[in-house]
């Protein structure tokens, strides 16, 4: 889904997700393993508050393990609870429950000490398009549910999904954007795809995916594309632009005449990537502490 973010869609988002916020007990707040920073809003924390918040790094198989057990320690260190999981095969989602009961767990012993009927846990699911709300809350459903409250113009009541023993889920995720003033940011959302590419030139987005790749993942980018030398530096433009030229060389992508057509390099180069073959890949460390 793509959405055109203006600056009133921005405040109507927050509003929906705070009056939801009064029906829950705990906010699910879904990132992409492979960009956690990038993939979160800019104002996650004044929107959720003090809610309860478990955060969840989704599609995990993608991302270099190394990398999300360094994101976990990064978020945990600043007090959230925080998971990989993978929506697509159910890896990991099982763990949920757990994770969101020991969360809440005082709060629940206050409520069972004041005699109050146990019911079950409620929470929302929030994150910015494409990182995969759908297709957890489906995961966690244990089938399809569709979604017409995401579609503008729709509404309907607020429906509960019963998402496993004791826990329930608004079938409708809160939808967040990202941090758009951060050019990086926006890029490293358009490498993984979340971005679609009407919005960045295809072309811009390979070339700051492989300064990426050539600088942390140098090795899964050469064996992918037969590629020879690391480029020195990988800031140096002419550097970049050779890599791609050599891509396109053992790919065949070129133009009438021989030359290298980098608009379907950069294709090649970006579909590979969000496929997965070029290995399991993070974009980005976790600041310094
Ligand atoms: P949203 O509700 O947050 O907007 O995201 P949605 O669930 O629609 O997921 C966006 C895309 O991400 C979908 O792919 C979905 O299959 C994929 N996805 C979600 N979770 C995971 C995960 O844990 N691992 C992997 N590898 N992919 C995940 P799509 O290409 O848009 O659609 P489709 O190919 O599944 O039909």
């Amino acid at each position: 889904m793509t959405i055109q973010w203006f600056p009133g869609h921005m405040t109507k988002a927050r509003r929906q997700i705070q009056d939801k916020l009064k029906l829950i007990d705990v906010a699910i707040e879904l990132l992409d393993a492979r960009v956690p920073l990038s993939s979160r809003n800019p104002m996650i924390d004044d929107i959720l508050q003090a809610k309860p918040r478990l955060i969840v790094l989704n599609k995990a198989d993608l991302a270099d393990p190394r990398a999300t057990d360094r994101w976990i320690s990064f978020f945990s260190a600043r007090g959230h609870a925080c998971m990989a999981v993978d929506s697509s095969s159910g890896t990991g989602v099982s763990g949920i429950l757990s994770r969101v009961q020991d969360l809440l767990r005082d709060q629940l012993a206050r409520r069972a000490a004041k005699g109050v009927k146990p019911r079950a846990v409620r929470g929302l699911i929030v994150g910015i398009p494409n990182v995969g709300k759908s297709t957890l809350i489906n995961r966690l459903a244990g089938r399809s549910i569709a979604a017409t409250g995401d579609r503008p113009g729709i509404t309907k009541g607020q429906q509960w999904i019963k998402a496993g023993p004791g826990l329930e889920l608004l079938d409708t995720p809160g939808i967040l954007w990202p941090k758009f003033e951060d050019q990086e940011v926006g890029y490293r959302l358009a490498t993984v795809g979340t971005i679609r590419e009407e919005i960045l030139n295809v072309e811009d987005i390979a070339f700051f995916a492989l300064r990426i790749l050539s600088d942390r993942y140098w090795e899964a980018l050469a064996a992918r594309f037969g590629l020879e030398e690391a480029p020195d530096d990988p800031d140096d433009t002419g550097e970049i632009v050779s890599l791609m030229e050599e891509i396109g060389r053992t790919r065949g992508a070129l133009r009438s005449g021989g030359l290298v057509d980098l608009e379907k390099v950069s294709g090649i180069v970006l579909r590979e990537l969000r496929a997965g073959k070029l290995g399991r890949l993070t974009l980005e460390e976790p600041p310094a502490q």
